[in-house]
């Protein structure tokens, strides 16, 4: 039997570095030879951007896909609105029309499943199926979430503490009662991580307290240092898995020439965190190919 693996990123917060997480993880795992679909499920369409589609030049797109199901609107399928990448990564891409699915949306019961049902056109085309959510606690989200085998939460240096996590669970708890589905993240990612301290000598290593009786640190430093450290301890108790990606300005370029960071810098510090993630990706697929 073939087995795919469906991912959503999801953070309700702007900028979290969801869209960043999803592409990456896609161009590492297609580069492990894998068939991989980003679906961009967010009007700000940039994970189409992303990877290097205009969405000025589409005839069909997710809108389509969704306004298929309302009558008047073509039947188009998901597969009709794939569009192949220079990276290798199928997508099926975003535009801004998206926003005006929304309200359509709930004019309907059946709304949480739309994806999900849309993706059994394409569940034996691909390995892995990663879906961007947009900064909202909508239907996009919802539609994700419960099309999703496996969450990732995004979160950024900016979030304070885990208050916005709560949010995230009184989504989950709702889909939960809507749907009787447990939905659960898997993993979290601190993106854009100048980091607590030098994890890899161990919190506090050498390497960062010779930094520190040597240049010593500013009352301020300091202060941040302690908050992102306590913020970490945090996040590492309420998830399974926390990865962290650094601060990288190959993020940015990557993104500027529409390829994932594997297709573009693979060996600079948060290609090489991404690759990680994007292998334990692979062993949550395959831990849920030997549960089966
Ligand atoms: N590790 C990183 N290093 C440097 N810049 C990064 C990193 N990760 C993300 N960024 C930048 O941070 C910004 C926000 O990231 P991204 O767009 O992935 O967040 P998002 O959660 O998808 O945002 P939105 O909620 O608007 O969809 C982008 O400009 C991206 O280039
Ligand atoms: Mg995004």
């Amino acid at each position: 039997m073939l087995v795919i693996t469906v991912v959503a990123f999801a953070h309700h917060k702007g900028g979290t570095g969801k869209t960043t997480s999803c592409l990456n993880i896609a161009g590492f795992l297609q580069k492990d030879g894998m068939k991989v679909l980003v679906v961009d499920c967010d009007p700000q369409a940039n994970a189409t951007v992303g990877l290097g589609i205009n969405p000025e030049t589409l005839e069909l797109s997710m809108y389509d896909v969704f306004m298929s199901i309302f009558e008047g609107y073509p039947d188009v399928a998901i597969n009709d609105v794939i569009v192949p990448t220079a990276s290798g990564v199928d997508l099926a891409p975003a535009t801004l029309d998206l926003v005006g699915v929304e309200p359509y949306l709930y004019s309907i019961e059946d709304r949480a499943g739309l994806l999900r049902e849309a993706l059994t056109g394409v569940r034996n085309v691909y390995d892995f199926i990663l879906i961007d959510t947009p900064p909202s606690m909508g239907q996009f989200v919802i539609n994700g979430l419960v099309a999703a085998d496996h969450t990732v939460v995004t979160l950024d240096p900016g979030t304070f503490a885990l208050k916005g996590m709560e949010a995230l669970s009184t989504i989950f708890g709702d889909i939960r009662e809507m749907l009787g589905e447990n939905i659960t993240a898997d993993f979290a990612i601190l993106t854009r991580w100048k980091g607590s301290g030098d994890r890899d000598a161990g919190r506090g290593g050498l390497a960062l307290f010779l930094k520190r009786v040597l240049f010593g640190h500013s009352a301020e430093e300091e202060k941040e240092r302690e908050r992102l450290e306590k913020f970490e301890d945090e996040v590492r108790r309420a998830f399974k898995q926390v990865f962290t990606v650094s601060y990288s300005p190959a993020i940015y370029e990557t993104q500027q020439h529409g390829l994932p960071i594997s297709h573009y810098a693979p060996d600079c510090d948060a290609g090489r965190e991404y690759r990680a993630i994007a292998t334990a990706i692979r062993e949550l697929s395959e831990r849920d190919m030997r549960g089966m």
